[in-house]
């Protein structure tokens, strides 16, 4: 049985109060951290690298799952793991040798994920899912927090958890979703067979500590209805 997992991206966080604001997530029933890694080249953003995660990943005991949005990513794959990442996904449209890298990924001890963007379908994943830990389908354009979740999502979501069981895999590949998702689109999402949900702009919504813990246990409590 695939677990279902709350996973707050740090990326619209108050990085001015960043230790607290995490320390919130998990109080408020966070089940890892989500990190956003933008190399300005894939997406037109930058943002941190694996120093940070590994800065983070130490001091709090929590599955840390990092999202390269980089050209390349089998460069970065094994600086990632080695701060302390329990899971690694890469881009499907940024990586040539995409069954090697989640290998790679794999043979580092990390949970492998491929990423699809919007506009890519999922029957390109075919091959590469008897091989991968998860896949994690983007509900916006990547590169920034705070987009409108693209309401086809669904349907993808659900043409891809049905291509899992095509497979015999449903057991083994979780589906993360990852944009746009907010109490008002929560359970549409879990309804279409998401496993992992990544939430950013509305659980980090306030610099105030006890404002994101509640915001966090708002999720979670939709997601405990899942379990
Ligand atoms: C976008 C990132 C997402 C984003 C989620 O490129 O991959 O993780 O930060 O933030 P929200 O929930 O605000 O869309
Ligand atoms: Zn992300």
């Amino acid at each position: 049985m695939v677990e279902k997992k709350l996973l707050p991206s740090i990326l619209n966080a108050d990085f001015w109060n960043l230790e607290e604001l995490i320390l919130a997530t998990l109080k408020g029933g966070a089940d890892g951290l989500h990190m956003d890694v933008m190399d300005g080249h894939f997406v037109p953003n930058l943002t941190f690298g694996a120093s940070v995660v590994g800065a983070v990943a130490k001091r709090v005991n929590t599955f840390i799952d990092s999202h390269l949005m980089v050209e390349e990513p089998s460069r970065w794959v094994e600086e990632f793991v080695k701060n302390r990442s329990n899971a690694v996904s890469v881009h499907w449209e940024a990586e040539k040798h995409l069954h090697r890298t989640v290998s790679l990924i794999k043979s580092l001890g990390a949970k492998a994920g491929v990423v699809i963007n919007p506009a890519t379908p999922v029957e390109v994943l075919e091959e590469i899912l008897p091989f991968s830990d998860f896949v994690l389908v983007m509900s916006v354009n990547p590169g920034f927090g705070g987009q409108k979740f693209i309401s086809t999502s669904l349907r993808k979501i659900e043409k891809l958890k049905n291509l899992l069981v095509k497979l015999g895999l449903e057991e083994k590949v979780s589906i993360e979703v990852d944009g746009g998702i907010k109490l008002n689109n929560i359970e549409d999402v879990l309804k279409a067979g998401a496993d992992w949900i990544v939430v950013g702009s509305a659980i980090f919504s306030s610099s105030d500590a006890k404002e994101v813990e509640n915001n966090t246990k708002r999720f979670k409590e939709v997601l405990e209805k899942f379990l």
